[in-house]
């Protein structure tokens, strides 16, 4: 699976830590930003999502502060599902039932371990299909208008 991840200064610190992890088992890109020196979340959500879109990359994680920037940024590209997890028990949900292609975090409300446990999960848990596919169908219908 290649993965793409990329941050904002509020989320570096975070990024660098599940880098760490992801390495032993995955490909992952990472697409900056490359220190805590302030700078815009936008700059760097866009082009990562549009990387998962364009199918460069299967899946993506976005971390800013709070993790809303990053998920306003990615739901506006197309064919983007991104979600924001605060939970292992959500971000299983949001590949069962959304087939979330893109994982953002909270950098300042998250710890290490726990985020970890979110993107092991999320990485590992197959979309449900079914009833879903219909919903996430409606969701592709509405973006080709
Ligand atoms: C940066 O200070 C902060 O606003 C950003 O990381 C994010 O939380 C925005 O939603």
């Amino acid at each position: 699976m290649r993965i793409i991840i990329a941050s904002d200064h509020a989320g570096y610190k975070l990024k660098k830590s599940l880098i760490e992890f992801l390495d032993k088992k995955y490909s992952v890109k990472d697409f900056g930003t490359d220190s805590e020196e302030s700078v815009d979340y936008p700059d760097f959500g866009f082009s990562a999502s549009e990387k998962v879109a364009q199918g460069e990359f299967d899946r993506g994680i976005l971390i800013c502060g709070t993790g809303i920037g990053m998920s306003i940024v990615a739901n506006k590209v197309k064919g983007i599902r991104a979600a924001l997890c605060n939970s292992v028990e959500i971000a299983k949900l949001s590949r069962q039932h959304n087939d979330a292609n893109i994982l953002v975090l909270a950098g300042r409300f998250m710890n290490k371990d726990l985020a970890v446990e979110i993107v092991k999960t999320w990485l590992n848990t197959e979309f449900n299909g079914g009833r879903h596919k219909r919903r996430i169908d409606k969701i592709k219908y509405f973006e080709m208008k």
